[in-house]
C-alpha cells in the first residue's frame, strides 16, 4: 500500500537541517503551537503503546524558580559574576517544555518508555523546527538536583526526566557536523 509521505528530498532536508539552538529572539512562540507539536509528537513510537511521554508546559513562576536554583548551583561552583551571567542568559529563553516517561519497574520497559519518549521529542522538534521554531534539548546539571522536581511538581519516582526543553525563534543557527556514514557502518555478511 502506497504511504503518504513528503519527498525524499524534503525530508532529508528537515532531518538534516534541523540545529540546536542556544540563542533566541525575545518573540515567544504560542502555546497553540506547541500543543500542534505535542499531538504530532505522540505518533511516535512506543513498544505496547505505553505512550510513555508526558509534557510539562512550564509558566513564569516555575521557570523563575528553576533559573534562580541554577543561578544558586553555578554561584556555588563558580562563583557571584558567573552565576549573574547564566541567570540573564537563562532569563531571556523564552519557551520551556519538560519533558518526562513514565518508569516502569521493568528495567527493558524503562529503556523502552524512555526510547519512545526520546523519539517524540524530536518529532516535536521537528515539527517546530517547520514552523521555524528551534530547540535545544538540555538535561544539565539543575534537571539532576533533587529539588528539580519539586519546582516542577513531579514524582521522580513515577517519572524520569527525558529532557528540559528550551524553545523559540533562532536568532541564530549553528553549523555542526557529522562523522561520514563510513564510519558508523558496519555491514555483516
Ligand atoms: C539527550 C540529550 C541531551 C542534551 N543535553 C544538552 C545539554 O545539556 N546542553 C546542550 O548544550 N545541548 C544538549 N543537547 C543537544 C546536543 O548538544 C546537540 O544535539 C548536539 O550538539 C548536536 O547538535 P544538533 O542538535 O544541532 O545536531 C542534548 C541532546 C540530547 C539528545
Amino acid at each position: 500500500m502506497a504511504v503518504s509521505a513528503p519527498s525524499p528530498e524534503t525530508t532529508a532536508a528537515l532531518l538534516r537541517d534541523r540545529r540546536t539552538i542556544h540563542l533566541f529572539t525575545d518573540e515567544t512562540p504560542p502555546d497553540s503551537l506547541v500543543r500542534d507539536a505535542i499531538e504530532v509528537a505522540r505518533w511516535a513510537p512506543n513498544h505496547r503503546l505505553t505512550e510513555p511521554w508526558r509534557f510539562y508546559l512550564l509558566g513564569d513562576t516555575t521557570t523563575t524558580a528553576i533559573v534562580e536554583l541554577n543561578t544558586q548551583l553555578v554561584r556555588a561552583r563558580r562563583g557571584a559574576r558567573a552565576a549573574k551571567a547564566k541567570q540573564a542568559r537563562w532569563r531571556s529563553i523564552p519557551g520551556w517544555l519538560l519533558v518526562t516517561s513514565t518508569r516502569s519497574p521493568d528495567d527493558v520497559r524503562d529503556q523502552e518508555n524512555y526510547a519512545a519518549t526520546a523519539c517524540a521529542v524530536q518529532n516535536l522538534q521537528l515539527y517546530l523546527w517547520t514552523h521555524g521554531v528551534g530547540v535545544k534539548w538540555t538535561t544539565g546539571r539543575v534537571t539532576r538536583d533533587p529539588t528539580f522536581w519539586d519546582l516542577v511538581q513531579v514524582d521522580p519516582e513515577v517519572e524520569r526526566l527525558v529532557g528540559l526543553l528550551w524553545y523559540g525563534y533562532p536568532a541564530a543557527v549553528p553549523t555542526t557536523k557529522r562523522a561520514p556514514v563510513e564510519c558508523i557502518l558496519t555491514t555483516r555478511p
